[in-house]
């Protein structure tokens, strides 16, 4: 009788050990990405110029990583703040838990080594090894040419510094879990040549992120639905909902010419276009930084345009802006 009450007493120790650890794996597991590469970026002109081209009007870092004034329509670049971070994304935004963009200026990044911010920027995990936010796009990151990120790498380190300290990050359970099992190795691909516009306007496409708004969102982008539109964005004034940017004809921009395409892009950022100032309280306000990329290069915007001629139709109407609405709770 002893030998079975021992035996019992055992299997329960044991259990408990295992559950235990299981729980604690979770919970204190690093992101499984490896180590941060043993590398060193040389900072040379040509990089430090196609990084800033990346950073400000394609892969549009600065756009969340500065401080933006939202009294404007799109929410332009406040001057002097480029790369200071502290841009908060929280609840009543429909985040899960309170995020700030973090200082990426060398008075915060200049003790990181070249692999870490590498793998900061392509599979979301930080110097200590703990994982970042999703809202920051690494996982499109990951995809881009390894040269492309080198580029951005020498950009922020050749911004001035600005000292500012930003709020630590506070993710709400179970989301707090989720987070650590999303970052994956970065798997790079190689950049097609401008020359081959399909190619060179998917490629743009995926650093820009274009898909991670225009897409219908429950937690996660809902697979089939790509570039149609129908994602929802609470802001103070009311629901902003993403237009359907495929090819089709009634309900997307399959009408639009490569021309008026370009032309939208560029009236915010020509010498005529006046900024629209807005109550966020009430307002329509659009959060797509249409500044930042209406400096893309015209022949890049044309590759894009070109890219999202050949994505699936998608058949969905979109109301941009519903005043004084909230977004439904699932
Ligand atoms: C849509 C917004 C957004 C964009 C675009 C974005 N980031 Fe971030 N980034 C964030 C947020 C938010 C965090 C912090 C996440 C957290 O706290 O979990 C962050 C964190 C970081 C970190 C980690 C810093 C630290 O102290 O741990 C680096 C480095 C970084 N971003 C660089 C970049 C670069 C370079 C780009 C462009 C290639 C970029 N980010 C684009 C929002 C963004
Ligand atoms: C942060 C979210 C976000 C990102 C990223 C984003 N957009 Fe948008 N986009 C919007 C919203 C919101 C609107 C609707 C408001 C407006 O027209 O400004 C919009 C409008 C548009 C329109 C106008 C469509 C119409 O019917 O009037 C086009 C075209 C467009 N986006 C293309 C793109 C492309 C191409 C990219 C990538 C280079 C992109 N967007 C990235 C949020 C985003």
């Amino acid at each position: 009788m002893r030998k079975v009450f021992k035996v019992l007493l055992i299997l329960l120790v044991v259990i408990v050990v295992l559950v235990g650890g299981l729980a604690s794996y979770v919970k204190f597991a690093k992101p499984d990405v490896g180590a941060a590469q043993d590398i060193k970026v040389e900072i040379t002109p040509e990089r430090v110029a196609r990084g800033e081209y990346l950073a400000n009007c394609v892969t549009v870092c600065m756009d969340c990583h500065s401080k933006r004034d939202w009294s404007t329509n799109t929410g332009p670049l406040v001057p002097g703040t480029l790369g200071q971070g502290g841009e908060r994304f929280d609840r009543a935004l429909g985040f899960p838990g309170v995020f700030y963009s973090r200082n990426i200026t060398p008075a915060h990044l200049k003790d990181w080594t070249d692999g870490e911010i590498l793998r900061a920027i392509t599979t979301g995990v930080d110097r200590k090894g703990e994982p970042l936010m999703p809202v920051m796009p690494y996982v499109y990151y990951g995809k881009m040419d390894t040269e492309d990120i080198y580029s951005i790498i020498a950009y922020i380190r050749s911004l001035p510094e600005i000292k500012n300290e930003v709020p630590a990050p506070e993710a709400d359970f179970p989301f707090s879990m989720i987070m650590r099992i999303i970052p994956k190795a970065a798997a790079p691909e190689k950049k097609p040549t401008e020359g081959d516009t399909l190619a060179y306007g998917k490629y743009l496409v995926n650093a820009a992120g274009c898909v991670e708004c225009h897409t219908k969102w429950d937690k996660k982008l809902i697979a089939g639905t790509e570039f149609g539109g129908g994602r929802q964005f609470q802001l103070p004034g009311g629901v902003l909902t993403t237009p359907n940017i495929s090819p089709d004809m009634e309900t997307g921009i399959g009408a639009w010419t490569k021309e008026a395409f370009i032309r939208r892009f560029k009236s915010y950022v020509d010498s005529t276009y006046i900024p629209v100032k807005v109550n966020m309280a009430k307002d329509f306000v659009s959060i797509m930084p249409w500044t930042m990329y209406g400096n893309m290069k015209e022949s890049d915007l044309a590759a894009i345009y070109t890219y999202l001629r050949t994505v699936p139709k998608q058949v969905n109407t979109v109301t941009k802006w519903q005043p004084g609405a909230l977004v439904a709770k699932k």
